[in-house]
């Protein structure tokens, strides 16, 4: 058992495929990782497994995750912070929801460089996707220049600060722990390293929305995760799951880190 089961958390391992696998590529991937965990006999009670795949997939992986009743969550990448209109472009939170997404995840690194979303931006699009009923799954995270200048969690604490300014206590929400540093390097934050980060982010949480919504909220690390590395992450009493990129396009791979649990005690 983790220590995030033994707080009451539910740890969520979740696949951000990025702008990788068409529908096709995406209905074959999810039937397979269906399977393969169904021959591991995967408890999904102990763990919670979320894929995120491009919006043009979402239609296909609603209609086989509805129609087979696999036991699978799913959601979008990005949302738009508008709830209808002349936004060429854009997707509404109302329209993930029709899909059935439970999740969408907010102010990833890649958004907030390659796309110049504001910390005012991503605090809106949380707004909206709380306003229809998705969880956002909200990134925060240093780049290495931002470690040296400010340390550990000065960033990420201070993202977190600004993109929960109007949400109110019990909201469920996700948070993910991604140093820009360590996605798509190869180079993961320790263990240690991720649980120093998330124990802070929780105290923020605590000081933001109280103390059950603190505790209720899973805080996820990010940046670099595979089957090998997944073990030590989960052992942190504040880490209560992964947000998974490149590891995540491999069906092998991805399969294993859901099954954590077996080389946690290893
Ligand atoms: P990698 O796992 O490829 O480092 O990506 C992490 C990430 O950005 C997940 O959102």
């Amino acid at each position: 058992m983790t220590t995030s089961t033994v707080a009451g958390r539910r740890p969520l391992i979740a696949a951000n495929w990025k702008m990788n696998l068409d529908h096709l590529q995406a209905i074959a991937f999810v039937q397979k990782l269906a399977w393969s965990l169904k021959d591991a006999k995967l408890d999904y009670g102990t763990v919670e497994v979320a894929i995120f795949p491009p919006f043009t997939d979402l239609r296909s992986v609603q209609t086989l995750i509805a129609a087979d009743k696999l036991p699978l969550r799913f959601g979008a990448q990005d949302v738009s912070a508008h709830e209808s209109g002349a936004y060429t472009g854009e997707i509404a939170a109302s329209f993930l929801k029709a899909l059935d997404c439970e999740y969408v995840i907010i102010g990833h690194s890649e958004r907030r460089t390659l796309h110049d979303e504001s910390d005012e931006e991503i605090a809106t699009k949380v707004a909206a996707a709380i306003g229809h009923g998705l969880i956002p799954v909200l990134c925060v995270g240093e780049t290495a220049e931002d470690l040296e200048k400010h340390g550990p969690s000065a960033v990420p604490v201070a993202q977190l600060k600004a993109a929960l300014a109007a949400v109110k206590p019990g909201a469920d929400i996700v948070v993910a722990y991604e140093p820009v540093w360590a996605i798509g390097s190869g180079q993961a934050a320790t263990p240690a390293q991720a649980e120093q980060v998330a124990a802070q982010l929780r105290v923020t949480l605590s000081e933001l929305l109280g103390a059950d919504s603190a505790a209720a909220t899973r805080i996820l690390y990010g940046g670099s995760v595979k089957a090998s590395n997944i073990a030590g992450f989960m052992r942190e009493p504040n880490v209560d799951g992964a947000l998974v990129g490149g590891a995540s396009l491999d069906l092998t791979e991805f399969s294993s880190i859901v099954q954590f649990q077996k080389h946690v005690g290893t």
